[in-house]
């Protein structure tokens, strides 16, 4: 069988990849070469016919999705390297700049970078892909094509990836702060914690698919449950003159510029 892809660290990301793209259809189990250091990670995608190999054969494939945490990836690169410019690479890892990457690789490499985002074990991930160095139309498709598997995909300039990790990557974290908020607030109003704690995650869940279904703009959707004098137009006038929307506003910008940092770090 023609070999499509070889991924480099089968952990908790690529795992939740591999399963949204065989689930799928999009790849065939035999045209994927595996390489992880933990034997363990391999054994249900080898039961499937996946090819298990040292992460120095993994340029037998065109393509290889390096899914390595970023401290780990110069000694990961130094057992691939050096590749050629038949050879895309695919990295879904933070901070590593496409020129870095390449250079790592011996300079000649195509690569795409992506930011996905936890969303992926759900098959609901946002994934960014930018475009590096080489990359052609048809490397951007079989990206589109891997990550089209995990969710919903947008492509941006490589600039806007520390953006893009800011609003979409980290985002689960701001949902989250935002429920442990209303959780303190349930409990302020009365409610024992247990009870407080089901209240929220069912109302998140809520908006969550009501977000997801609707296509109205979002301040509709505030408009259509805040009626004049009531009780959410109350508690919404308040968070807002609190500095709830400059706080979040603030909070992605700084996590887009800790992002920037550390790609400078990179470099
Ligand atoms: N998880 C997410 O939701 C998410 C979202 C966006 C981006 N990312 C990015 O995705 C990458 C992977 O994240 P993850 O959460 O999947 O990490 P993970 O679960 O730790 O998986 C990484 C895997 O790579 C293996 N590995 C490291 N160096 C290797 C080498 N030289 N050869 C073979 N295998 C090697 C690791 O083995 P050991 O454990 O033995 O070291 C581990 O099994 C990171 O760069 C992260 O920034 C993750």
């Amino acid at each position: 069988m023609e070999l499509q892809l070889g991924v480099l660290g089968v952990g908790h990301l690529s795992t939740a990849i591999l399963q949204g793209v065989f689930e799928h259809g999009v790849l065939d189990p035999g045209s994927v070469l595996l390489a992880d250091r933990d034997p363990d990670r391999l054994e249900d995608f080898a039961g499937l016919g996946c090819p298990v190999v040292p992460s120095t054969e993994l340029v037998r494939a065109p393509r290889i999705l390096c899914a390595v945490r970023p401290q780990d990836f110069p000694a990961a690169a130094a057992e691939l390297a050096p590749l050629g410019s038949e050879h895309l690479v695919i990295s879904v890892m933070a901070g590593l700049g496409s020129d870095s990457i390449r250079s790592s690789l011996g300079g000649a490499c195509r690569v795409v970078r992506t930011m996905p985002n936890a969303g992926a074990v759900l098959g609901c991930s946002m994934t960014a892909v930018a475009r590096g160095p080489g990359a052609t139309d048809d490397d951007d498709a079989f990206v589109e094509r891997l990550f089209g598997a995990i969710g919903l995909t947008v492509e941006i300039d490589e600039r806007m990836l520390s953006a893009a990790t800011a609003v979409s990557g980290s985002g689960p974290g701001w949902v989250y702060l935002l429920a442990s908020a209303m959780h303190d607030a349930a409990v302020a109003v009365g409610f024992d914690s247990q009870l407080a704690d089901t209240k929220v995650r069912q109302t998140i869940l809520a908006a969550a698919r009501t977000l997801e279904t609707s296509g109205q703009p979002f301040d509709q959707l505030i408009e259509g449950i805040a009626s004049k004098g009531g009780t959410t137009e109350a508690g919404l006038r308040v968070m807002r003159e609190n500095g709830f929307v400059e706080a979040v506003v603030a909070g992605i910008t700084a996590a887009r510029d800790r992002g920037d940092a550390l790609g400078a770090a990179d470099q």
